[in-house]
């Protein structure tokens, strides 16, 4: 005697009627650049099909993002004045800002979450304030929680800190909750890797390390349980949602965190996972569609209830065109 496992992938209908991991739009969340200026939809051209907008231009983004079903978004923006401590990163009328006040405005239902970090408003491209050449984290948690606050203010649904520096989370929940914004949340991106995956985003965001590198405060890819205690600490310090980025080549991380937290787990597809996927369907390698589409469903499959993704849009309409 054997099983026939067969039995159950006869045809469609039985295969859908058996399928464990099912994805749809409410599990995206879509990367977004905004740029000052006029006018501006610029290809990135490391991120094909994603662009830099100035705000005038967003209302075309806004709409394509929530006729497709997708529910949120992320803002980076990229400021005109770069300097030491990142200035524009908290400045009530930088890019962030105003992208919030007018995406909340075309689109009230749409979930807002901003990217909290100061590599792309520093001149030496680090994610936090440098003291004796190193990125001090106890300083910078000041610019980091000030930021967090100015995109909260300027309407934020919540907020999101990449930066990676210790104690960021208490510092943020600690100026939320002083200035009156108890109910607004963190997502934090809890088990961040130093990771090369990473590279098609900062010639997007333009924020690449000026001297050394990010190994000093995003984690080493070889380790788990460390991820683990970052996870913890996130959770204690008041995190509401807890991330893992990247997506594909950690998705031992998301199921160990799935095992071990009962908090929201989103996944960040990165620009590397999602370039990489470009430029093998542009050399007619691959299918771009299959492809995508397996790779969110591994990342679901193990664990993640929310996937940040560049292909938020079209994953959306692909699966209700299916
Ligand atoms: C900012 C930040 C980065 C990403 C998200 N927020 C870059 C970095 O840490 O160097 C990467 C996103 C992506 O690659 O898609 N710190």
């Amino acid at each position: 005697m054997f099983r026939r496992h067969r039995r159950l992938r006869e045809n469609a209908t039985i295969r859908s009627l058996v399928r464990e991991t099912v994805l749809n739009s409410q599990d995206f969340i879509y990367p977004l650049f905004v740029v000052e200026g006029e006018k501006i939809k610029r290809e990135i051209s490391s991120l094909p099909n994603n662009y830099h907008w100035s705000l005038d231009r967003i209302p075309e983004l806004i709409k394509d993002v929530t006729e497709a079903g997708v529910k949120g978004v992320m803002i980076f923006g990229i400021p005109d004045h770069k300097d030491e401590v990142g200035h524009s990163a908290y400045d009530e009328n930088g890019i962030v800002q105003k992208a919030v006040r007018v995406i909340k405005k075309l689109a009230p239902e749409l979930w807002i979450i901003t990217d909290v970090c100061m590599c792309e408003y520093t001149s030496h491209g680090h994610c936090g304030i440098i003291v004796d050449k190193k990125v001090d984290n106890d300083e910078t948690l000041k610019y980091i929680s000030l930021t967090a606050l100015s995109h909260v203010k300027a309407g934020a649904d919540m907020v999101a800190p990449s930066d990676m520096m210790d104690g960021r989370v208490q510092a943020i929940r600690k100026k939320l909750d002083e200035n009156g914004y108890k109910d607004v949340g963190i997502m934090a991106y809890s088990a961040k890797y130093s990771s090369a995956f990473y590279g098609p985003f900062r010639e997007a965001a333009d924020s690449a390390p000026q001297f050394g590198d990010r190994k000093g405060y995003q984690m080493d890819p070889a380790n788990i349980r460390e991820a683990m205690l970052e996870i913890e600490d996130d959770i204690s310090e008041g995190a509401d949602i807890i991330m893992v980025k990247p997506a594909i080549s950690y998705l031992d991380v998301i199921r160990w965190a799935r095992d071990k937290f009962n908090h929201p787990i989103a996944a960040y597809s990165v620009s590397g996972e999602f370039a990489m996927v470009k430029a093998a369907a542009s050399l007619g390698v691959i299918d771009e569609k299959l492809i995508a589409l397996e790779m969110l469903t591994s990342i679901k499959r193990a664990g993640a209830d929310i996937i940040i993704t560049y292909y938020a849009i079209d994953a959306a309409r692909w699966l209700t065109q299916s």
